[in-house]
């Protein structure tokens, strides 16, 4: 059976060291010519869901692995506008024989379902609220990358966890790696799913969280996702930032070695100010670096059939 990746359910600590290893040192490697590998095939990128950072990530990637990535863009120009459903679209690209493919898509889109029914793997590339286990992947390379170790670690989620796939990853990848989580959000963004047995530490103010915090990732505001646009869980804009907002005053709280970091897009002015980005802790670039070996490595293993 094709191993794909749609989350971390199948992998061990093992497999995460390896994936993190091979693409800080292919990293390494950077400046190695990768235009003259010979081309392995196609990919097959499907973008369902606006995407900027993941989808050009993923297209680099692919160069760097010798495969042509081939794009369907949720923009425009494709049958989905004929009404053809997501799941037809993927049967039909697989008979053109792509090498794996990339998805991004909404909630409802049943993606277990899919990988059933097709013989080729596939990388969930942001899976509505669920899951973005490549994003977590690159996450804790780029801890990895600075500390070394994971294990123990405290990092903080400020914002919407409610509503992300990022915080959903990486509860699913600290129970395998080792490291502590914690999360400081207004109420209506909690998690509703969150079970009592899981040690997440819930804090209500940001000092004592900031405090708490070896790394701190702040979260986009999703309002696409929220059903009052005008509001953030019942809060202003100012008042957001007032009492959740990341400032330079806010990121003295931090221990001086404190990693700051922020999946991207980022609404300034709103859970983070432009002035953190040139903070010395904050690894915000570095982690849309680290992304493209992150995905390069999942890549390889995904045609090899290593990433089992
Ligand atoms: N972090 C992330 O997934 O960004 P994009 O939505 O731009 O891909």
């Amino acid at each position: 059976m094709v191993q794909s990746l749609l989350d971390f359910q199948n992998l061990n600590q093992d497999h995460i060291l390896k994936i993190i290893h091979q693409s800080l040192n292919i990293k390494n490697k950077v400046n190695q010519k990768y235009l003259d590998k010979p081309i392995r095939g196609t990919g097959a990128l499907l973008f369902f869901e606006p995407s900027t950072r993941t989808r050009f990530s993923f297209q680099t990637a692919c160069v760097r692995a010798g495969v042509v990535p081939l794009v369907l863009d949720s923009a425009g120009g494709s049958s989905l506008e004929k009404g053809e459903s997501i799941e037809d679209t993927i049967l039909n690209l697989e008979a053109m024989r792509p090498l794996f493919f990339v998805v991004r898509c909404p909630d409802y889109v049943q993606l277990e379902e899919i990988t059933s029914q097709i013989n080729v793997p596939l990388i969930n590339a942001g899976w509505g609220k669920k899951s973005h286990p490549t994003q977590a992947l690159l996450d804790v390379a780029t801890l990895f990358e600075k500390w070394h170790e994971l294990r123990g670690k405290n990092i903080l989620f400020v914002g919407d966890v409610g509503h992300s796939r990022v915080f959903s990853s990486h509860k699913q990848l600290s129970k395998i790696m080792g490291y502590r989580l914690g999360y400081c959000a207004p109420a209506g963004f909690h998690e509703e799913s969150l079970e009592k047995t899981e040690a997440i530490q819930v804090f209500d103010g940001m000092n004592e969280a900031l405090e708490w915090a070896d790394a701190v990732i702040t979260l986009r505001v999703q309002r696409e996702r929220h059903a009052d646009k005008q509001t953030i869980s019942g809060l202003t804009l100012d008042e957001y930032r007032k009492d959740y907002g990341l400032n330079s005053e806010r990121a003295k709280i931090l221990k001086p070695q404190a990693l700051i970091l922020h999946p991207g897009p980022i609404n300034y002015g709103v859970e983070i100010e432009k002035e953190i980005v040139k903070d010395s802790r904050s690894v915000i670039l570095q982690l849309v670096e680290n992304g493209v070996f992150i995905r390069e490595v999942v890549i390889q293993n995904v045609i090899s059939g290593e990433l089992k």
